[in-house]
């Protein structure tokens, strides 16, 4: 235990929670007996909404106070984890009024080794990759483990579940607890012709969770999507779907020459398809002018409690129309306050 730490996180934990004096001392004298820090599950809450308000990637951190915290660490079993995995889908997904949401498991003991709870599968083959490229590596590990999918571009993987030393299990995801939309544009009745679709709710499974010097490795959080995510990288990326030729044929635009901006403007169809598709069917979803409209209030919010703006540049701009945002024109301070959530090393 990290007892800095542990005092740093308490004494933020009183501060903005308005508990006395009293308690920060008596709580401190009780780690110090005990000689180990567990956090209450209203501390873990306070801890994981913070670690969202410190995402200096994250434009949707306005939200931070309403993430729903499970605290799962009392579950060791992998069927049970996996079970409240799929609980975390449900409760998240809430038939497409998405709520943030994390689960928080055993520190030390638990590991997810997806890269999110939801995520298409990306299989090598003669003619090239079929599904999503992001996916081939872990997709081999599940195949190694004894799952088979169906080949198709959008095969949902199997949540891959370890604890302590024991060997990984794979779970099957029940296909009616994946919520997915159908890409279609709202003047182009062709693009429904592609049979493209992603799944509502991205939910974060291989960072960890560090608050207080603690790190929980298992810690599957999610918010909702901002349209770009998906129409201006997964479908569109080169290395991902590579979807901006076949949208630009469609359209009939001129691929033969750059200058024509045919990237761009299949861009933007692609991206006014995604949000209405989400739309149409009554999935959260938000487009990036909102966004950063959103982003706007959370940086007041966070100059009138008297706190720093941390916020990583690179990141926060969306990746279509950078400029027609306040955020490309700001200069953002990069450090990184804890509690946060981090990268870490796969376990394959
Ligand atoms: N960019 C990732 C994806 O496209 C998801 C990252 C988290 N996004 C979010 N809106 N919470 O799958």
């Amino acid at each position: 235990m990290n007892l800095q730490e542990i005092r740093r996180f308490l004494a933020l934990y009183q501060m903005e929670l308005n508990k006395s004096e009293q308690w920060l001392t008596n709580r401190l004298q009780q780690v110090e007996k005990e000689g180990v820090y567990i956090p209450s599950t209203e501390e873990l809450t306070f801890g994981a909404r913070v670690a969202w308000r410190n995402s200096n990637k994250c434009i949707g951190r306005l939200f931070w106070q309403s993430l729903h915290v499970e605290d799962a660490r009392d579950i060791l079993d992998e069927h049970a984890i996996f079970e409240k995995l799929v609980h975390h889908i449900r409760y998240a997904t809430n038939e497409g009024k998405i709520r943030p949401t994390i689960t928080v498991f055993a520190a030390g003991r638990v590991r997810v080794w997806n890269h999110q709870l939801i995520r298409y599968a990306g299989y090598e083959t003669a003619e090239g990759i079929v599904g999503d490229p992001h996916s081939v590596s872990f997709t081999k590990i599940c195949e190694s483990l004894g799952w088979r999918g169906e080949g198709t571009a959008f095969d949902v993987l199997p949540l891959v579940i370890q604890v302590d030393e024991r060997s990984p299990q794979w779970f099957a995801i029940p296909k009616e607890e994946v919520l997915e939309v159908a890409i279609r544009h709202p003047e182009q009745s062709q693009i429904e012709e592609l049979a493209l679709k992603w799944y509502a709710v991205p939910i974060i499974s291989s960072m960890r969770f560090q608050m207080a010097g603690i790190d929980f490795q298992a810690a599957p959080f999610n918010g909702w999507y901002m349209g770009t995510e998906i129409g201006a990288r997964n479908l569109a990326d080169h290395d991902r779907y590579n979807m901006l030729p076949k949208i630009a044929e469609i359209f009939g635009l001129d691929t033969t020459r750059q200058a024509s901006l045919w990237r761009d403007r299949a861009l933007v169809e692609l991206n006014i398809a995604v949000l209405h598709s989400f739309k149409e069917d009554g999935v959260s979803i938000v487009d990036h002018h909102t966004a950063a409209q959103q982003f706007k209030l959370f940086e007041e919010a966070e100059h009138k409690a008297g706190r720093d703006l941390t916020g990583n540049w690179t990141w926060l701009i969306p990746p279509l129309s950078p400029a027609t945002t306040h955020i490309f024109h700001k200069p953002y301070y990069n450090v990184y306050n804890t509690p946060n959530y981090f990268y870490q090393k796969p376990p394959y």
